[in-house]
């Protein structure tokens, strides 16, 4: 039996078991004041990953609205942060895309990872697809997993942006997407605004705000490996080098080290099809087919749609 075969066996008895318990409790965070650093931070994180722009978009802005509040901030793609300097925050904000009804599993492998935060109060947010799924859930993963890391759960908010998906638009179903076209709008930039004022006014007053999950029949889909199910759909997976600029944008974007753009390389067995990679090629030179259609990045989704993304006020020049 080849090995495709038998992890398709294993993830299919998986995915079997997954629906047939799609019943989940319900699980609850509040913060225990008694441990927290301080209640007038002074020292801000802002963190996040991203692909596309959005989840960075939001972070940006509540970075904003920290330092006016009179935070130091540090703000930063989680890629390029130095993780030994979050322990003299004594305030935290963390964002992620849902991707795959939860948190792409290279950004909950670098917070399983950082040192102890006790006492640090964290509030997360996450940026997901238009109607989305499972993106409530998916917020309560992020702060979770803080939480395990000894930070004190504060506040949690998911914001409706576009889908960067791009085999939707790509196999013909672009409707879906162009639904939410106008987001963000200044509502989305309000909520970020606010989530990150209250977050900050509610570690001020020690407010003790109760977080719990939500029934969701996408939530059992979680404990499966969904990028590796949907990967099965793609063909092709290629720099082509007559395209190819050597700008190195793939290499930069891809989250886990399968891409190299000097080699013309795509280790597909290490990919976690986030689609980075084709999300951020410039000249689409890498190249994806899926369920045989060609599949081609954000960019040039939105230069076709006639798509300019708005930015909130504070950063119009
Ligand atoms: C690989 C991939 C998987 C995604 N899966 C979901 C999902 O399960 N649910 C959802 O609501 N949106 C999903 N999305 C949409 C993104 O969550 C959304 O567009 C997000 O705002 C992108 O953030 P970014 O621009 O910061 O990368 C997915 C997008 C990609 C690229």
């Amino acid at each position: 039996m080849s090995d495709t075969r038998r992890t398709f066996l294993r993830k299919g008895s998986l995915l079997a078991l997954s629906l047939t318990a799609v019943g989940q409790g319900c699980a609850h965070l509040e913060p225990r004041y008694q441990a927290l650093k301080t209640a007038n931070p002074r020292r801000g994180a802002v963190l996040w990953y991203s692909q596309t722009g959005h989840t960075s978009g939001m972070g940006r802005l509540m970075a904003h609205v920290l330092r006016s509040e009179g935070l130091e901030v540090a703000e930063s793609d989680y890629r390029r942060f130095d993780a030994s300097t979050l322990t003299s925050c004594d305030f935290i904000i963390i964002g992620s895309p849902v991707y795959y009804f939860r948190v792409p599993e290279n950004l909950r492998r670098w917070i399983s990872a950082l040192p102890r935060l006790d006492g640090v109060p964290a509030a997360a947010y996450v940026t997901f697809g238009g109607a989305g799924h499972n993106q409530h859930n998916a917020a309560f993963e992020l702060l979770e997993s803080m939480t395990e890391k000894g930070a004190l759960p504060v506040r949690m908010a998911a914001f409706s942006h576009m889908s960067t998906f791009a085999p939707t638009w790509s196999t013909g179903r672009e409707a879906r997407i162009l639904r939410y076209r106008d987001l963000p709008n200044e509502s989305t930039f309000e909520s970020a605004r606010s989530f990150a004022r209250r977050a900050l006014a509610t570690v001020r007053a020690r407010e003790n705000v109760v977080i719990e999950t939500e029934f969701s029949f996408w939530q059992a889909l979680k404990r499966l490996d969904m990028p590796w199910w949907t990967k099965l759909m793609s063909g092709k997976h290629a720099i082509n080098r007559e395209k190819c600029i050597q700008c190195g944008a793939c290499e930069e974007a891809c989250p886990v080290g399968a891409v190299s753009y000097r080699e013309y390389r795509v280790d597909r067995g290490r990919c976690i099809f986030c689609l980075g990679c084709v999300n951020n090629c410039p000249t689409g030179a890498m190249e994806m087919t899926y369920s045989g259609s060609e599949v081609y990045g954000y960019p040039e989704f939105l230069r076709r749609n006639g798509i300019t993304l708005r930015k909130p006020r504070e950063f119009e020049s």
